[in-house]
């Protein structure tokens, strides 16, 4: 049998989350509702993949490869969107139809739905599901005999009666069809309902009437078929969604201390032993190795934790730890910030664009941009980098095994050789030779009975 072709409805307006952005491109745990979508489709590996869009084309760019965008010039509801994506060449083929709003499908339910519809023989199978409280979606109406009649919609007062909105088997919006029994059986939609749209549903009696079967397959796990359409709803597939990929990676050896307030998104790598303290966020393109310890109160994005990294009380984008690094608590790492292996960063530390060498310690109240800092060195409480002439950035060089003094401002471009020492309060304005002590700060002068002149000039005294 030839791979199905996959459409995707994703044109609507999505007016019940009141925003600018078309409704599929909100995000869910790092990536696009449509996303989600699109990789279930992928891995039941379907044949064609169709994207239907509105005319604004908000979407292209949002896709990958080989997904078509088809265009619905107006959305006229969920069968006109259907009509927008599937021509004369997929009536020999089977066509799955998703939502792009119900992103938690997975490949092997597609897949599950494929070979039901194979089974049944009938010209359209329906995912349904039952839920404990069906409001918002549409309900499955079947006949004194069990087979699928009709689906009512719920959105306008008037769609359905009481008894109908009592049902809780409900429409998932995802269906098998027979190509050419579906393309037929569009042509006669009408849009005659509350809302005057095409509702793909309404192809379910049109086909019966030509005396073709129906078949329901009700899937076992609703969390996976749960529908978007306000932000509430949002929240409540994300926390299905976070639900799962908190499972993955714990059932791969990642201990999550506190799942309900740690966030991970989906495209995080969590190696063994690791353990995810409370209230910390693993984002983006984040990959953790074995044997940390991340958290509590930690946001990494994009970054990179090596093996037996401990970071605390932490913000981190586009930082990267080598193993053994450690940070914390009150750290801020910003892109381009390396600590090398056994490296440190303490409390009140920033550190953005610098390479921080192997076992080198900066361990309080200090800000490093833009520096090489090599190994083994140790810069004191309040290291300031002046990297920023106002104009240009420039770059502070220190070398291997450095006493940086405490209160010490390297002004860029700067550099400070290997086994050099700087004394506390220095500004370090020339370069250091290698073992030598700059000393770049007045000279105290002390004035003597001070103390006793102040008393005698106070005429209050
Ligand atoms: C739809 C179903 C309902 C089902 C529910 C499951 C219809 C008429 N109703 O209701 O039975 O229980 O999904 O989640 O099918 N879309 C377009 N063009 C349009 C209209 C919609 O592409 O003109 C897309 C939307 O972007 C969305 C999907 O189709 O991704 C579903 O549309 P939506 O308006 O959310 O339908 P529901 O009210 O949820
Ligand atoms: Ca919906």
């Amino acid at each position: 049998m030839s791979p199905p072709t996959v459409v995707i409805l994703a044109a609507g307006q999505g007016t019940r989350m009141r925003s600018k952005r078309p409704k599929v491109l909100h995000d869910l745990c790092g990536r696009p509702l449509i996303a989600w979508t699109i990789a279930a489709a992928r891995e039941a590996a379907a044949g064609r993949i169709v994207v239907v869009g509105g005319p604004a084309g908000e979407l292209a760019g949002h896709l990958g490869d080989g997904v078509d965008l088809a265009v619905q010039a107006e959305a006229r509801g969920t069968g006109d969107a259907v009509r927008a994506a599937v021509a004369e060449r997929d009536r020999e083929a089977v066509v799955i139809v998703l939502a792009g709003d119900v992103p938690l499908v997975t490949g092997g339910f597609i897949r599950e739905l494929a070979a039901v519809h194979a089974a049944s023989r009938a010209a359209a199978t329906m995912a349904t599901m039952v839920l404990p409280d069906p409001t918002g979606y549409g309900r499955v109406v079947r006949d004194p005999a069990g087979a699928v009649a009709r689906v009512v919609e719920t959105r306008e007062p008037g769609d359905a009666t009481d008894a109908e909105r009592a049902i809780d088997e409900v429409n998932t919006g995802i269906f098998a069809f027979d190509g050419g029994a579906l393309l037929d059986a569009l042509a006669g939609l009408r849009a005659e309902n509350a809302q005057g749209e095409y509702y793909l549903p309404d192809v379910l009696p049109l086909l019966t009437g030509a005396g073709l079967r129906i078949a329901a397959h009700v899937a076992d796990d609703p969390g996976l078929l749960l529908g978007v359409n306000d932000r509430a709803g949002l929240a409540a597939v994300r926390a299905e969604a976070q639900r799962r990929i908190h499972r993955r990676h714990m059932l791969a050896g990642a201990t999550i201390v506190e799942p309900a307030s740690t966030s991970i998104d989906f495209g995080v790598e969590i190696g063994p032993d690791t353990v995810i303290e409370p209230c910390t966020q693993l984002l983006g393109a984040t990959r953790v190795g074995p044997d940390a310890r991340i958290g509590p109160h930690t946001t990494a994005i994009d970054s990179v934790l090596g093996a037996g990294t401990r970071v605390i009380h932490s913000h981190l984008q586009g930082a990267e730890l080598r193993d053994g690094a450690s940070c914390g608590p009150f750290a801020y790492l910003r892109p381009g910030a390396l600590l090398r292996e056994g490296a440190r960063a303490g409390t009140f530390v920033e550190i953005k664009n610098s390479d921080i060498g192997p076992g080198a310690k900066i361990p309080h109240l200090s800000y490093i941009g833009d520096a090489d800092v090599g190994e083994g060195s140790n810069l004191g409480a309040g290291s300031i980098t002046a990297n920023y002439d106002g104009r240009a950035k420039h770059r502070t060089r220190i070398g291997a095994r450095v006493h940086g003094g405490v209160d010490t401002a390297y002004v860029a471009p700067v550099s400070v050789g290997d086994d050099a020492w700087t004394a506390a309060g220095s500004v370090v304005t020339d370069e250091v030779p290698p073992g030598s002590l700059a000393v770049a700060r007045t000279r105290q002068t002390n004035v003597p009975g001070y103390d006793g002149r102040r008393r005698s000039d106070d005429p209050a005294a």
